[in-house]
């Protein structure tokens, strides 16, 4: 079945993008689709009716649908971790059951949501304050990765929908001593919140942030351990080491073993989503991702938001040597979209053997990486345009902007679609040269300046729309990736929900660790370094500055 698709892929990609739209001019109708709130054109890309019959098969071979069905009726599909796959129940508001080990899930989550809930109203209220007796004020979410990197990208996306009364969010994700020092200057500690957001409680950055920002605390309060529970929450699956740390259990709030840490901002890990915005809002949020879901679940191929990107980045990457994506949103509150996808993408897919162990010999996940436009455009755009590599790019706009400067906003959107169709069209010869000629350039200087000013174009892309950025459109917008990951993990039959990929560093940082100082002499035969590991920490060593 590959097979046909690469040929079918040959045959496709040697017609240049633009002539597929001369040729059939009503290529927007027949690749555009708008479902749950979001457009999407993905006219700019080699696909025809033959490639979505071909991916129609391949899904069908792969028994695509029961994989899908798998994943959201609870069956243990993250197969090395013997876990579930069950983000969409937390978003999930029907009264249907969801069973993982013989337990229904849905009336865990709802208990758990309605306890954050009376939190969030607490503090909104003001009924849980600081040990002071002053209402909170400042939220900081201590966490990493997937604790850290969803709730920041959601309440930078929705600031418009914070409330002034609503306490104001920071966080602290880095290990960098530099990052909590910054945020701890920012906020007064008789009215700050801290959530330590951590999935399995033990993540070394998590911990060490979590330490200082108790040691400063009990150091303002001359060490009375009671203040603690006025300040601090949790947000994890661990309960003993929540403890062991000092929480109080009633601030303690959970998840399962079955969200995956980058899909876990629905669950309590989007507690500082929920204060920062309001419950209204977190809700929105989940709502509008169990419209994806419902659509990701029930749509034919043809017209399913999430599969279409899969298949197209699938092709991109397997048949048409594009390794890489940028995802680049035309929107200033997503500038941490990127990252936030990065995460999710590289996490999931980064894997190079197939879920029953065997080596894979094609790619798997693209490198992920982008920016916010304009921004981008002014950095690496050049490399999109002209470079040797080409990047299949995600534009994403915004048409009703949260603000009132709708010129600029005009400007922005205009900016956003005209990348794409420079990617499309690019710039021809004789238009450089018409365009010269204009100017009165000599031959001489046309004949030198040519090559470089002309663009080949024949460079893929999509465009994503929302209509407004909202609570719901967001949700949406992250299920609808998060949808999409998963449909290539299955294409790929890796296993998108483990991440040993991560483990090594953190051994070897642990192991690294207990040399960092100024009286360690290591070894110039100690066999358990290499000598450029040695010779950096050496080098380190030599160089610290007792303090
Ligand atoms: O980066 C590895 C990872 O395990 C991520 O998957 C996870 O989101 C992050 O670390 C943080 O983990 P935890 O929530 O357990 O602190």
């Amino acid at each position: 079945m590959l097979d046909n698709l690469k040929n079918h892929y040959k045959k496709l990609s040697s017609n240049n993008l633009d002539n597929l739209f001369i040729k059939d001019p009503k290529r927007f109708n027949k690749y555009s689709v708008n479902a749950c709130d979001i457009l999407l054109d993905y006219s700019k890309n080699w696909i025809s009716k033959e490639t979505l019959r071909l991916y129609q098969k391949f899904l069908k071979q792969i028994d695509f649908d029961t994989q899908k069905e798998k994943m959201f009726t609870g069956e243990k599909i993250n197969t090395t971790e013997n876990r579930a796959v069950l983000h969409t129940a937390l978003r999930n508001s029907s009264d249907k059951s969801i069973f993982v080990d013989g337990k229904n899930v849905l009336p865990l989550i709802k208990k758990e949501l309605n306890r954050i809930e009376k939190f969030c109203n607490d503090v909104h209220v003001g009924k849980f304050v600081g040990h002071s007796g002053k209402r909170i004020k400042y939220v900081v979410n201590i966490g990493i990765g997937g604790s850290d990197l969803g709730p920041h990208m959601v309440t930078e996306a929705l600031r418009p929908f914070h409330k002034t009364s609503f306490p104001e969010i920071f966080f602290v994700s880095n290990v960098d001593g530099a990052h909590i020092k910054d945020t701890l200057s920012k906020i007064n500690i008789e009215q700050t919140l801290f959530l330590i957001a951590s999935k399995t409680f033990t993540t070394q950055e998590t911990m060490a942030n979590a330490e200082i920002a108790k040691k400063t605390l009990l150091e303002y309060y001359q060490n009375n351990h009671s203040a603690i529970k006025s300040h601090f929450a949790a947000l994890s699956t661990n309960k003993s080491a929540v403890e062991k740390f000092g929480i109080n259990k009633n601030y303690m709030f959970i998840f399962w073993d079955w969200v995956g840490g980058r899909y876990s901002l629905w669950s309590s890990i989007g507690l500082s989503i929920a204060l920062f915005l309001g419950m209204d809002n977190f809700k929105k949020l989940l709502a509008g991702a169990e419209n994806m879901d419902n659509h990701f679940r029930n749509t034919p191929i043809s017209e399913n938001i999430p599969i279409l990107l899969a298949i197209i980045g699938f092709g991109n990457n397997n048949f048409l040597q594009m390794n890489s994506h940028a995802i680049l949103p035309y929107s200033q509150h997503l500038h941490r979209f990127p990252s936030f996808i990065q995460q999710l993408d590289m996490e999931s897919n980064g894997k190079s053997v197939t879920k029953d162990g065997k080596t894979l010999h094609i790619p798997t996940g693209p490198v992920i990486w982008g920016e916010s436009g304009t921004n981008g455009q002014h950095a690496f755009y050049q490399l999109i345009h002209q470079g040797t590599q080409i990047v299949p790019c995600d534009f994403i706009a915004v048409v009703n902007p949260q603000h009132d400067y709708i010129d600029s906003n005009n400007m922005l959107v205009a900016n956003c679609i005209a990348q794409s169709q420079a990617l499309l069209m690019g710039r021809k010869s004789e238009e450089v040269i018409r365009e010269m000629n204009n100017q009165n350039k000599s031959d001489e200087e046309i004949k030198k300046l040519l090559a470089h000013k002309t663009f080949k174009g024949n460079r893929p892309s999509n465009t994503i729309i929302l209509k407004e950025l909202n609570p719901y459109t967001l949700g949406s917008l992250i299920a609808m990736y998060e949808h999409k990951i998963f449909t290539q993990g299955i294409m790929w039959d890796i296993n998108s929900f483990d991440q040993f990929g991560v483990e090594l560093g953190k051994v070897l940082t642990n192991k690294i660790l207990k040399h960092i100082n100024k009286n360690s002499l290591i070894n110039s035969n100690d066999c358990s370094f290499d000598s450029s590991t040695r010779g950096i920490i050496s080098y380190v060593n030599s160089n610290l500055i007792e303090k």
